[in-house]
């Protein structure tokens, strides 16, 4: 198996000009071809390495694989018929990896059924090319590919963006720093509980991650008031998850999302907000959010209260179930999932800030609760 060679080592540039999306005389986009066929390989390499593209090559599934997982490549060409494990075997184990969820694979394949490349595009294939190809052929395909590729990272990058813009509105609030981290990991862990699917888990996280986004909308003197809110700031506040459905909603890789963040602060009888949903009306990835993101707020300090001890925590979200804000299976199932998880270790990616000496703690009733407990 030949290896990936270091940066730099091929020409630069990734071939010819693409939509605008490659940044031109960059670094050189690289392509794993996987054929047992040695001569094939070679042509392939022939073919595509005057194009400026890095060329790795692999004999086998299992270097490929292999090498995939050392240097992930922008685009992987593989044989439908390899020793041992197969070409399905690269496509399903790729797709299986969220580092290559998304890397276009091209099946080269001699004489396959319908069958055989129905079986393809079930495991995630994203195009065919038939043997023997001609160089045109082969080299259009690849370009377009690596275009949807670059497409791809694109907006992969711009949810880095987000995700990065979540931490930094926890971060303009030192009593919520971490929150959102901490939302989508214990969301994770409830997700997983529950058995959702991986695609759901997924959603999930990133949802939970995302959850207050709208929070950029919301002025730092109203997000961060100890005293009562106005109406008015009351209801600036309130907008946030509406904000947040606004921010996400031209981001189509993150519109699954949309309803954990528009639908956090719906209460299962109806008295939550922005659309006052009911039950199992609110999604249900909505409500796992809800559940563990009032475990987030009453778990950390407060100007007005200190953190509150898990025990107390959850004594007061037993009482918000009975009231019929929160769904009991849902906190009966996170109550397991905390079993497994020390209080001391329960708050990753944060740092908890003490209660400001000089707080009166309140008693644990309900009623001793701020406003904002419940409406950020
Ligand atoms: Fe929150
Ligand atoms: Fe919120």
């Amino acid at each position: 198996m030949q290896q990936l060679e270091p940066e730099g080592a091929w020409q630069a540039g990734g071939g010819r000009p693409t939509l605008g999306l490659v940044p031109s005389g960059k670094t050189p986009r690289t392509i794993l071809v996987i054929d047992d066929d040695e001569g094939i390989r070679r042509l392939i390499e022939f073919l595509l390495a005057p194009e400026g593209y890095r060329i790795a090559t692999a004999g086998s599934a299992e270097d490929g694989l292999e090498a995939i997982a050392a240097a992930p490549p922008d685009l992987v060409l593989v044989d439908m018929h390899l020793p041992q494990r197969d070409g399905f075997d690269v496509i399903t184990e790729m797709r299986a990896r969220a580092q290559t969820r998304l890397t276009p694979i091209v099946m080269i394949t001699g004489d396959a059924t319908a069958g055989a490349k129905l079986r393809a595009i079930e495991s995630g294939v994203t195009d065919f090319i038939a043997k023997p190809f001609s160089p045109e052929e082969l080299t259009a395909r690849v370009r377009a590919l690596l275009d949807l590729k670059a497409a791809t990272d694109a907006l992969e990058s711009a949810e880095e963006v987000l995700i990065s813009l979540a931490r930094i509105i926890d971060a303009r609030d030192p009593y919520t720093y971490g929150h959102s981290s901490r939302v989508s990991y214990f969301a994770g862990l409830l997700g997983e509980r529950i058995q959702l699917d991986p695609e759901n888990l997924r959603t999930l996280k990133r949802g939970a991650l995302l959850h207050d986004i709208g929070k950029i909308a919301v002025r730092d003197n109203v997000l961060c008031k100890p005293g009562p809110l106005t109406p008015a700031e009351r209801a600036e506040i309130q907008s946030h998850p509406a904000r947040g459905r606004d921010v996400l909603a031209n981001m189509k890789t993150l519109a699954a999302a949309i309803p954990i963040v528009y639908h956090h602060h719906e209460r299962m009888d109806g008295s939550g907000y922005p659309d006052g949903l009911a039950g199992e009306s609110i999604p249900l990835l909505a409500r796992i959010t809800t559940v563990v993101d009032v475990f987030d707020a009453l778990s950390t300090p407060r100007v007005y209260r200190r953190a509150l001890r898990r025990s107390e925590v959850l004594e007061i979200m037993d009482q918000e179930v009975r009231k019929g804000w929160w769904d009991a299976r849902l906190v009966e199932e996170f109550r397991q999932v905390l079993n497994h998880v020390p209080e001391s270790e329960a708050t990753p990616d944060s740092a908890i800030v003490p209660a400001p000496l000089g707080v009166a703690m309140g008693t644990l009733a309900a009623a001793a609760r701020h406003e904002m407990d419940w409406i950020l």
